[in-house]
């Protein structure tokens, strides 16, 4: 049984008073979904002190532990901060940071390293879709950044189309469910059935509370990653109350 997952991720939002929509997510939290909150680096160690029901993340890791990395956080200081996942392969930091699929495995493998839960994105571009080459796409993404030991308790694979992302455009059901049905069918073949069985798989961009039903219904959809509607506990908690009631 996969357990499902609520993630937010805040991006480069919210400041320390932002902190109290933590609280404001403990009933939503208190369900049989995990509820997740991946704050900017510097909140992730008072979100942690404060944190109850809601697990904390961080938005990124480097590849090393420790170095000459100017600005740079490793997923030992994450995990020491108090997080236990970690997003990796963002769409957003693989356009503004130049991030390969090689650059993610690398974080993923310290993630794993760290004792942190690694939350990979995938996703296809407008372009790629409108040409036909999304299944493509994904799957290279998939091949290249998964390192080999990747287990149902310490990776979760994010589905995020770009063309989703902060745009109020969703794909169909029937678009998700080709997506999420291809990644099971990838993490199959290439780490066995018991494995990939055990990885969640959730959608994400553009998720809010008007659509969640419709999306968590869809077979394979273990949960979200929220972007803009998870920094208001108002607008998040009703998106967790809709994975608890699928
Ligand atoms: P939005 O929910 O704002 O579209 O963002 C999705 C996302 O990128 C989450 O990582």
């Amino acid at each position: 049984m996969r357990r499902k997952l609520a993630a937010g991720n805040w991006k480069m939002n919210g400041a320390l008073a932002a902190l109290s929509e933590l609280d404001a997510l403990q009933e939503a939290a208190s369900g049989d979904a995990e509820v997740l909150i991946c704050p900017p680096a510097t909140l992730i160690a008072s979100a942690a002190a404060k944190s109850g029901k809601v697990a904390i993340g961080g938005q990124d890791c480097h590849a090393a532990a420790s170095g000459a990395h100017t600005g740079d956080i490793s997923a030992p200081m994450l995990r020491e901060a108090g997080a236990t996942y970690v997003i990796l392969g963002h769409s957003e930091r693989r356009a503004d940071h130049g991030e390969t699929d090689a650059v993610v495995a690398a974080k993923t493998q310290a993630a794993w390293d760290a004792r942190l839960i690694a939350i990979v994105c995938v996703g296809e571009t407008l372009d790629d879709r409108e040409r036909g080459k999304t299944l493509d796409v994904i799957g290279a993404q998939l091949a290249g950044s998964l390192p080999d030991d990747v287990t149902g308790a310490n990776t979760v694979v994010a589905y995020e189309p770009v063309w989703a992302i902060g745009t109020g455009k969703v794909p169909t059901t029937d678009q998700i469910a080709e997506v999420h049905n291809f990644i099971r069918a990838t993490l199959i073949q290439r780490f066995g059935n018991e494995i990939a069985s055990a990885v969640r798989l959730l959608y994400g961009g553009s998720v809010k509370a008007s659509n969640a039903t419709q999306i968590f219904a869809v077979p394979d959809v273990d949960g979200a990653l929220v972007g803009g509607a998870s920094l208001k506990a108002s607008d998040f908690a009703p998106i967790v109350d809709a994975l608890n009631a699928a």
